[in-house]
């Protein structure tokens, strides 16, 4: 799968080289390209925004080197699913990144700037995606987070696929179940005697109750742990 973004700040994306995605993309199973928006800029200085039109304050990302930015990646790969990443947008969730891992060849990904990019753009993209009810300066963090969420979902990038339905959010919507590991007792805390019984119909029983009072205690909006009960 392919994962191809449109920035001011193509070095950023150099940070997923490390970890299990950058191992994915020497592996080939993704490939990550960003795409510098500012070789699309306008006149001498490639201008890339401007001043908004009715005044006020900051500046807003013009539509033209966006557009020859996306044409110039579709020319190169079709099919893309262009996304524009922005606080407006759709709020990421986990069903969301299960959606997005399914288009191929990949998705084009357009960082935009926080004060903003001309009402236009929207006219180019398929989807417009927000990460949370937060403020960051540029789209480039909120790119790689679903960049990050969509490639383990991609076959193979996560070595035991069975991490992946058990996780928060997995299949059952709910979160984790507590972990533990050695030493058997840590500063007087003791890992629950059930998970060194060895019997695992009781282990699993158990796991699944922590989940759920763990999601109705922690998350109740997430509105799982009830339907389950
Ligand atoms: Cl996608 N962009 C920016 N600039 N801020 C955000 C965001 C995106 N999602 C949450 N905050």
């Amino acid at each position: 799968m392919e994962f191809h973004v449109i920035t001011l700040f193509p070095e950023m994306f150099d940070a997923l080289e490390a970890g299990l995605i950058g191992r994915a993309a020497r592996q080939g199973l993704i490939t990550i390209r960003s795409h510098d928006l500012r070789a699309h800029g306008l006149g001498n200085y490639r201008q890339v925004d401007d001043t908004p039109y009715g005044g006020g304050s900051g500046m807003v990302m013009r539509p033209e080197p966006i557009a020859a930015a996306i044409d110039s990646v579709r020319a190169e790969r079709e099919g893309l699913l262009p996304i524009l990443m922005t606080p407006q947008g759709e709020v990421l969730d986990q069903a969301m990144v299960r959606e997005l891992a399914q288009y191929r060849p990949g998705l084009l990904l357009i960082a935009g700037r926080y004060e903003g990019v001309d009402e236009r753009v929207r006219s180019l993209v398929d989807r417009e995606v927000s990460i949370g009810d937060y403020v960051l300066s540029g789209g480039e963090l909120a790119a790689m987070v679903v960049i990050e969420a969509v490639a383990r979902l991609v076959p193979g990038v996560v070595g035991n696929p069975e991490s992946l339905s058990e996780e928060s959010f997995g299949a059952g919507g709910l979160l984790e179940y507590p972990h533990y590991t050695r030493p058997e007792e840590f500063r007087g805390m003791r890992v629950p005697e059930i998970l060194l019984s060895g019997d695992h119909a009781k282990i699993r029983a158990w796991r699944e109750a922590e989940a759920l009072e763990r999601t109705e205690r922690r998350r109740p909006d997430l509105g799982a742990a009830r339907r389950k009960r």
